[in-house]
Parts: C-alpha cells; structure tokens; sequence
C-alpha cells in the first residue's frame, strides 16, 4: 500500500500535469494566433503529452488501490510579450515540475514506497528530455533567426520518435 504523503504528493502532480497541459495549450494559442503554425504544432503536441503523464498517474494510483481525486487545473491565458517569454516559461515550469518529481522520489524513499520509484524514475528521464527540448527553443529564439524559418530547426519531439 502507498503511503499516505506520497499518494497526496501524486494526486496533487494529477493537477500539475493537467496545470502544464492548459499552459502548453496557451502557448500553442499564441503562435497559431501570429500564423506560426509549426511553433504551435509543438504546444498542441506537447499539450498531449502532459495529459497522458496525468493520466499515467491516475493509472498508477488506480492500479495501487487509490481512488485518486482530481485537483483543478491553473487557467492559461495567451498573453505572452513575445516568443521569448513563452519558450522561457515553458523551461521555468518543466523545471518545477521536475523539482517536484524529485521531492516525490525523496518522499517515496523515505516512506519505502518502493513500487512507486520506476514511475517516479520514468518521469525524471522524462524531465531531462522536457527540459532539453525547451532550452532548445529559448535557444532557437534567442539566435535571433525569423520565426518562420526558425520553424524548420524546432527539436524533434521525444514521443515521436519513440513512435508514440
Ligand atoms: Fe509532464
Ligand atoms: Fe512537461
């Protein structure tokens, strides 16, 4: 059985993963809306994907006897002052989220919730890829390159190329 801080812990990460799906939504709002459709192809892609890691832990709480409730997602809004605050909101928020991971694999350590450690690994390698791609994009936008042409160097995504 889960002990109880960490199934709080996880629960509460249900409502940051779905906080990062609306987040990566409003910054695919943005690019779509100034015609950057590849830029916001990203965001939507990304969109998913933070949905499926809220779900891979409802899964994994359902799977360990927990009915997990569903905490409230942040609302987002478009309002960027430009690209650049966008990309370097999305590398803030990965990089909190995986401060938060890492608290988890403290939490599940301490309390030897040994079968919660390859989910929580699983989102630790996840992170690094998340926070790669991101520092890509601050990166790609800091060159200075059109936005428009910047759009045939964005990063390959981690999920396609796994196929997923
Ligand atoms: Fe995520
Ligand atoms: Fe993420």
């Amino acid at each position: 059985m889960l002990s109880q801080e960490l199934t709080q812990a996880l629960e509460a990460q249900i409502g940051h993963e779905f906080s990062a799906h609306n987040h990566y939504l409003a910054i695919a709002v943005y690019f779509e809306s100034r015609s950057l459709d590849g830029w916001a192809a990203f965001f939507f892609a990304q969109a998913e994907e933070e949905r499926a890691h809220a779900m891979k832990i409802v899964r994994f709480l359902l799977d360990n006897d927990v009915a997990p409730r569903i905490p409230e997602a942040r609302a987002a809004a478009p309002d960027f002052e430009s690209a650049l605050e966008a990309v370097r909101s999305a590398l803030e928020a990965e990089r909190s989220v995986t401060a938060q991971f890492e608290r988890m694999m403290e939490i599940a350590l301490k309390a030897q919730d040994f079968r919660a450690v390859p989910l929580i690994e699983w989102f630790l390698n996840e992170q690094i890829e998340e926070e790669s791609s991101m520092q890509k994009l601050v990166d790609l936008v800091e060159s200075g390159l059109n936005l428009f042409q910047a759009q045939s160097f964005l990063p390959a995504r981690g999920g396609e190329e796994a196929g997923a």
